[in-house]
Formats: C-alpha cells, sequence, structure tokens
C-alpha cells in the first residue's frame, strides 16, 4: 500500500493563487479608481497599505486554520492519550485520520499507537494473571503445612499420626520448592533469547534415559511402555533443557493414562528432521483444552486435583521455542493424546 509521507494539502496552493489574483485585480481597481477621483497622494498610498494589511490578515488566520487542522489538532489527541496511557489506562484508541487505502504517515504513527497500547495492556494483564496465579498456588500448600505443623503441636497426639502430619508437611514443602524451581526456569528462560549451552549429543541415548526413570511410575501403574526408537541420532541443542521437554512430556502421558494403559515413545529421523512423540491411551483432552495447554498455570481439570501447578508445558514450549523447534499435539477425549516435538536439522 501506498502511504503518503506529505500531510501539506496542495489545495494550498490553489487558494492562494485565487485570492492573490482577486486581490490584486480590486488592487488595481482601487488606484484606477482613487486617481480618477483625484484624492490625494498621501490617501492614495494609505490605502493600499490597509488594504494589504487586511488580506495579509485574512491569509494568515486561514493558514492558522488549515496548520490547526492538519497537525495540531491530531497531535493534541495523540498527546491526551498519551497522558491517559502514563496514567494506567490502556483502553485509549487514537482513530486514524484516514480511511485505509488513504493512510498518511501520522495515521500510521496512529495505528503503531494503538498496537502499541493494546500490547502493553495484555502485559499487564498477563503479569496481573501471573501474580494471583503464583500467589493461588503458594497458599495453598502453605495453608497444608500450617494445618499440619497445628496438629501436630496439639497434646496427646500418638507417635504414628505424628508421623504421618510430618509426612504431609515434607511432601507439599516438596511440591511447593519444585514450583519455585519451576517459575525460576521459566522466568531464566523467558529472558534468554539464545541457547547458551547449545551442543551436538545422541537424542536416542538422551530419550531412553529419560524414559528409564520413569519405569518405577508406570510399573507401579501396571501401564505397558512401547519404545521405537533409531540406534543412535545427533542433534544440537542444550541437553539439560531439552530434558526439560522429554520429562515433561512422559510425566503427563503417565499422569493422565489410567492404570493398565499404555504409553509409546517413537523417534524416527530423515535428512531434515527429528520426529520425537509420546503417545498415551490416557483420559485424551477436548478442543478447549488443547488451546490452552501451553499457557503458564494452566490445568485441563480445573479443580487443581492433579498433582502438578500446569507449568511443565509451558515451560516445554518455551525450551522448543529457543531451540526453532517445533510441537504438534494431537488429541481427543477418551482416546489418548499424542505430543510430536519436531527437531529440525541444520
Ligand atoms: N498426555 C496428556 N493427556 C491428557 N491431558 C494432558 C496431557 N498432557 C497435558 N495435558 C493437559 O494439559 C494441561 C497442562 O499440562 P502441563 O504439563 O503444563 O501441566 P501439569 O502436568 O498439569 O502440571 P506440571 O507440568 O506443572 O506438573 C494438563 O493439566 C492437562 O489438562
Ligand atoms: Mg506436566
Amino acid at each position: 500500500m501506498k502511504i503518503k509521507n506529505d500531510r501539506f494539502p496542495p489545495s494550498l496552493f490553489l487558494v492562494y493563487l485565487g485570492v492573490l489574483l482577486l486581490m490584486s485585480g480590486i488592487h488595481t481597481g482601487l488606484i484606477v479608481g482613487m486617481n480618477t477621483m483625484g484624492w490625494n497622494d498621501v490617501i492614495q498610498s494609505i490605502v493600499p497599505i490597509l488594504y494589504w494589511s487586511a488580506v495579509a490578515v485574512g491569509l494568515t488566520i486561514f493558514t492558522r486554520r488549515t496548520i490547526k487542522r492538519t497537525y495540531e489538532e491530531p497531535m493534541h489527541r495523540l498527546a491526551e492519550a498519551t497522558k491517559k496511557v502514563a496514567g494506567g489506562d490502556f483502553s485509549v484508541y487514537v482513530p486514524p485520520l484516514h480511511t485505509s487505502d488513504k493512510l498518511d504517515y501520522l495515521d500510521i504513527m496512529l495505528i503503531d499507537f494503538n498496537k502499541m497500547v493494546e500490547e502493553l495492556g495484555s502485559i499487564e494483564t498477563l503479569k496481573t494473571d501471573f501474580f494471583s496465579n503464583v500467589s493461588h498456588e503458594i497458599k495453598t500448600p502453605l495453608a497444608i503445612i500450617q494445618n499440619n505443623a497445628e496438629l501436630m503441636c496439639r497434646e496427646g497426639v500418638n507417635e504414628e499420626a505424628r508421623r504421618e502430619y510430618a509426612k504431609t508437611i515434607y511432601n507439599t514443602t516438596k511440591r511447593l520448592s519444585e514450583l519455585i524451581s519451576n517459575i525460576l526456569k521459566l522466568n531464566k528462560l523467558e529472558r534468554q533469547t539464545i541457547v547458551p549451552e547449545a551442543e551436538q549429543y545422541d537424542l536416542c541415548e538422551q530419550l531412553a534415559e529419560c524414559a528409564a526413570n520413569y519405569e518405577p511410575v508406570w510399573e507401579q501403574k501396571n501401564i505397558e511402555f512401547e519404545a521405537d526408537m533409531e540406534d543412535s541420532v545427533q542433534i544440537t541443542a542444550d541437553p539439560a533443557l531439552m530434558e526439560l521437554v522429554w520429562n515433561n512430556l512422559l510425566s503427563n502421558a503417565v499422569k493422565f493414562t489410567q492404570e493398565g494403559g499404555t504409553i509409546t515413545l517413537c523417534e524416527k529421523s530423515d535428512e531434515n528432521s527429528i520426529r520425537v512423540s509420546v503417545a498415551d491411551s490416557g483420559c485424551g483432552m477436548d478442543e478447549e483444552t488443547k488451546k490452552h495447554i501451553f499457557e503458564k498455570f494452566y490445568q485441563g481439570d480445573t479443580s487443581h486435583a492433579t498433582a502438578g501447578n500446569g507449568l511443565g508445558l509451558a515451560l516445554a514450549m518455551r525450551v522448543l521455542q529457543l531451540n526453532n523447534f517445533d510441537i504438534e499435539v494431537e488429541s481427543a477425549p477418551g482416546k489418548g493424546s499424542r505430543f510430536t516435538v519436531v527437531v529440525r536439522k541444520e
């Protein structure tokens, strides 16, 4: 689209030309009239001066109004909006001055300003949401710890009950510390724009190690685990960060699969990419849940009865973004889920 780089109204030239031609005509008429009427020389020189002064005043007023309309009014509107934004009001909107086919640079500035305000507003909401989520997630375990500590201090509590309370306190502090370390990891990753510790390593070996760590959990849940991988494949990434991704996908698969289900870890590669998928025969997700799973603190089960804080996939997504890798999700309620990470080869 062509954007006009100039706000000077070209019609001003025609207006001036017309006015000056008309005024010169009147001026000549005045001189001829004064001559024929035989007015004295002083009056004959004062009248044109007064006449042209009046013309100059008229043109000045006209130019002032044109400048006001073209530059000052939009600038004042923008100044007012900027002041509101500075005061924390992100609902302001300054409409562009022209329709989309006749935009000039001032319109573009207003459109960019509106975009910037909208962006600022959403960052503000995200920040507020983040703090209320963190507070909520921290308050619940703190209340559990407080209750159990109180119960422990009561007189007449037997040894077995006391041990039970201590165990609950221990487990809850462990969850709390996991939550805080996840928040810190996410915060660090969000500020990072590059992968500083990237190195070449064997992905298959890493996947096998991660899966082996979950063996006791799936055995306990009587879940059948299948792996279909190549012997070895090299990738360039930060192994510690990629481990976060695999662990989150595997832990979700174990968590959301009922007893007796199946989990399949599959890895295959061609000359352009490596595809790693974690599939489960678990509860699956509906469309609405699928839309939000990568958001911080989002859990499909809104009662938050399942373990975790909804940070796992947000972390995984951030790691994948940093590496420029993709993730695909296929899932349907009751039909299980499949998460596929696509690693691009250089
Ligand atoms: N394999 C899966 N099957 C069904 N639902 C899943 C699966 N993986 C993720 N989800 C849904 O996505 C949500 C977000 O997942 P995410 O890993 O971010 O959080 P979480 O596992 O609940 O908690 P955390 O990872 O912090 O322990 C889950 O709460 C769940 O509703
Ligand atoms: Mg998770």
